[in-house]
């Protein structure tokens, strides 16, 4: 009895611990900004200042891309506001967009429907992880580098996002477990690419990128730690490298946790196949 006791004090302790350090764990990013925060009566400049919070902050956008210097694996977003008007007027242009914020949403939607001149199709599509008014809030942001926002709180851009049904968006916003995420398929090439690991990670050469080298990952590391690496990428740290930088997400529950079950496998195995050209 005495011992039961004492286990359950132990317990306790333990439980009290992890509160404290929980909650004195200052937390690392600001919180994006709430759905509730956006309202759709905003000026301009508060949906221009609130996109640009989404695009360094929980957008993971700033991860990528720069605005002012010539970006080497994404391009540099400097002036986007006037180019994504452009952009629809090329005549190499095949997408559905009419006009520059339309564009602007198709990019996030399918980024592969416009591959930027002189840079492979490696970002993923981040728009259903944007609820309506975070997407406003993000076009006006975008909209403003270099050009004039005409969006506004009633923009809705409902052919890339359904009827623009508020509640959809919540519902996509709040991100689905990864069990109820269809599979996508392809084989591990192809997920590394729709996944966006290839912007930072080389899979042929042993060159570090943003993140390290994986092309010898498989002889480095077995099938668990990699797994870990995607769910749970601050677990472990490879050395000499910023952590965080894998875990920073839209809706902060992780952005390679809406892997589908079955991605995720065929992704481990083809990494863990990667043994550097041996
Ligand atoms: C993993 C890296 C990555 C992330 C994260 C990312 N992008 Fe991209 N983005 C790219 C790459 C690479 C391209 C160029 C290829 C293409 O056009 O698809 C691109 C293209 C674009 C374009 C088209 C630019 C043009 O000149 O036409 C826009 C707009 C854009 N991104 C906005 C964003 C926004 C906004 C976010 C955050 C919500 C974001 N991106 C997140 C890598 C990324
Ligand atoms: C925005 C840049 C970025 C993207 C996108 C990204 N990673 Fe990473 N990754 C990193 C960084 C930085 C590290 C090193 C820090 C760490 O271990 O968390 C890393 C570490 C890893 C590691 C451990 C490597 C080692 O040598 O120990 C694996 C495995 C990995 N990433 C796989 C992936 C896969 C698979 C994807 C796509 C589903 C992906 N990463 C997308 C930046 C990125």
């Amino acid at each position: 009895m005495l011992t039961f006791l004492k286990v359950l004090a132990f317990n306790g302790l333990i439980i009290l611990f992890f509160w404290y350090v929980g909650n004195s764990i200052p937390q690392q990013r600001k919180d994006p900004p709430k759905e509730s925060d956006l309202t759709v009566d905003m000026t301009t400049e508060a949906f221009v200042a609130a996109g640009e919070e989404i695009f360094y902050g929980k957008g993971t956008c700033a991860l990528c891309h720069t605005i002012g210097e010539k970006g080497e694996r994404c391009p540099n977003l400097a002036g986007i506001g006037e180019l994504a008007d452009a952009r629809v007027q090329e005549a190499s242009y095949q997408g559905d967009a009419s006009d520059g914020p339309e564009y602007l949403v198709e990019s996030l939607h399918n980024p592969a429907v416009y591959v930027v001149d002189g840079y492979q199709p490696t970002m993923p599509a981040l728009g259903r992880q944007l609820n309506d008014l975070e997407m406003v809030a993000v076009v006006a942001f975008l909209q403003s580098l270099g050009g004039e926002v005409t969006v506004t709180g009633e923009t809705r851009f409902a052919k890339y996002r359904g009827e623009g049904d508020a509640a959809t968006a919540a519902t996509s916003a709040a991100g689905a477990a990864p069990a109820e995420v269809a599979a996508a398929g392809g084989t591990g090439p192809e997920l590394a690419a729709q996944w966006g690991c290839l912007a930072c990670h080389s899979v042929d050469a042993p060159i570090r990128l943003v993140g390290p080298s994986l092309y010898d990952i498989g002889a480095r590391q077995d099938e668990n730690f990699i797994r870990e690496s995607i769910l749970k990428p601050d677990a472990v740290i490879a050395e000499g490298f910023p952590p965080n930088l894998m875990q920073l997400t839209l809706d902060g529950t992780g952005f390679y946790q809406k892997l589908a079950i079955q991605d995720l496998n065929t992704l481990v195995d083809y990494l863990a196949s990667l043994k550097g050209g041996e």
